[in-house]
């Protein structure tokens, strides 16, 4: 047990915490013992001419024009006085318009917005769960659901990733309850197996919950999902997102039935207890969603590259454990190979995302390359060069995750 002791270092300065406080010391104490030098995540900034690969605008479109000027009037326009919680809001159209709009496009029966992918996937599972509910999480699923199950106080079951027969099992013991999945893992960009999950759902009487962030905008034909692409939209009764990624701004949206939605709005402790997304937010949300149903060549170049990526980076002899998608993790294990892979990339002018526990297990931490579909051939191929170069240099084939594929 931490005595207080271990706070004599002079680095809490601060006179609210005091040896009154000695657990928080020495929990501070071993954050600043792995971490003092500067969190593994933090590496140098990218140059104008690097190839920024750590950015979820999948579809490249943070700064569209169209967009940036459909906020700018929504913003000069704006005679609302809605500076406060969503339910206090419910008169405000554009808002109203926003959802019934995603709702179509989700092909649900009606979509209600959040501040964030977090305090909807949040939100949601409070909502649903309960002390007597049990919650089934994919062992990937985001943090945000397993946020939600510990604020519904609900028992938390982790199943084997991707992994129905493991699902099958824990439901057979513990109940039947809600299950929750992403439809793309964001640390390794696999795909769920969401036909065999749904299945079991269906057997067991689960109600699933599909988190589609890393998805819509990117997947189908028209960008919706995982969901609608598989015909699935009748049988999966919740779908999240968070509008962070392929929408570029801060917000979410849970796509469920119209009396759920009204339900939510009024039950859900972030909905209640949180102030709304702002009415210009929301009309750059829109405008957003015209272009990523207009423009599908995006998706299709986003597609493009990836492939081409994953290619290149197999054959260089990289284990990508199992993206499908435009999520590309080169995993290096220990954080100390993570770090060295991340200078490497950064001094060769690739910058991707540090992923790390809390986010993955602490011995799999990784370098996350989003791709999106601005990157030119030549940064891609630049991209390859690279990884082809520092395998050698960091001697990456020896390392335990870099392993897999050396061997084959
Ligand atoms: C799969 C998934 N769900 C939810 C979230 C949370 O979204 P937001 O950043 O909008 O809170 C994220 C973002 O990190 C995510 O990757």
């Amino acid at each position: 047990m931490a005595t207080g002791k271990e706070a004599t270092t002079g680095r809490h300065a601060d006179k609210y915490l005091t040896e009154e406080m000695p657990r928080l010391y020495a929990r501070m104490d071993r954050y600043f013992a792995e971490y003092g030098k500067g969190h593994v995540t933090f590496g140098k900034a990218p140059g104008p001419n690097d190839v920024h690969m750590a950015t979820n605008d999948y579809l490249s479109l943070a700064q569209d024009e169209r967009i940036i000027d459909s906020q700018i009037r929504a913003l000069q326009d704006d005679k609302s006085d809605i500076y406060m919680s969503g339910v206090y809001v419910q008169y405000l159209d554009i808002q109203r318009d926003f959802e019934r709009k995603m709702a179509a496009y989700l092909d649900s029966g009606d979509a209600v917005l959040c501040q964030s992918g977090f305090a909807a996937n949040e939100g949601l599972i409070q909502a649903i769960a309960d002390p007597e509910t049990p919650v089934y999480l994919d062992l990937y699923a985001h943090a945000s659901l397993w946020q939600g199950a510990l604020v519904a106080r609900a028992p938390a079951h982790a199943f084997r990733h991707n992994n129905a027969g493991h699902l099958r099992k824990l439901i057979a013991r513990h109940g039947p309850g809600v299950v929750a999945v992403d439809a793309v893992y964001s640390t390794t960009g696999e795909l769920c197996k969401l036909l065999d999950i749904l299945e079991v759902c269906e057997e067991t009487g689960c109600l699933l919950v599909v988190d589609e962030s890393h998805t819509v905008g990117v997947l189908g034909d028209d960008g919706a999902g995982l969901v609608k692409s598989l015909g699935l939209c009748d049988r999966v009764p919740f779908r999240v997102l968070s509008l962070s990624k392929a929408f570029v701004g801060r917000a979410g949206v849970i796509a469920a039935q119209p009396n759920f939605t009204e339900y939510f709005r009024y039950t859900s402790w972030p909905a209640i207890f949180s102030s709304a997304v702002m009415p210009w937010e929301i009309a750059r949300f829109s405008k957003t969603l015209d272009i990523i149903q207009q423009e599908g060549w995006r998706r299709e170049r986003l597609w493009q590259a990836s492939a081409f990526l994953r290619d290149g980076l197999e054959d260089a002899g990289y284990n990508l454990g199992g993206s499908e998608t435009q999520i590309i993790s080169l995993v290096a294990g220990p954080e100390r190979n993570t770090a060295a892979l991340r200078d490497a990339l950064e001094e060769r002018g690739v910058f991707g995302a540090v992923f790390c526990a809390p986010a993955t297990a602490k011995n799999k931490s990784l370098v996350r390359l989003c791709v999106n579909q601005g990157l030119s051939q030549d940064n891609l191929e630049q991209v390859l060069d690279v990884c082809r170069e520092i395998r050698g240099v960091l001697d990456i084939a020896k390392w335990p995750a870099g392993k897999r594929r050396a061997a084959g």
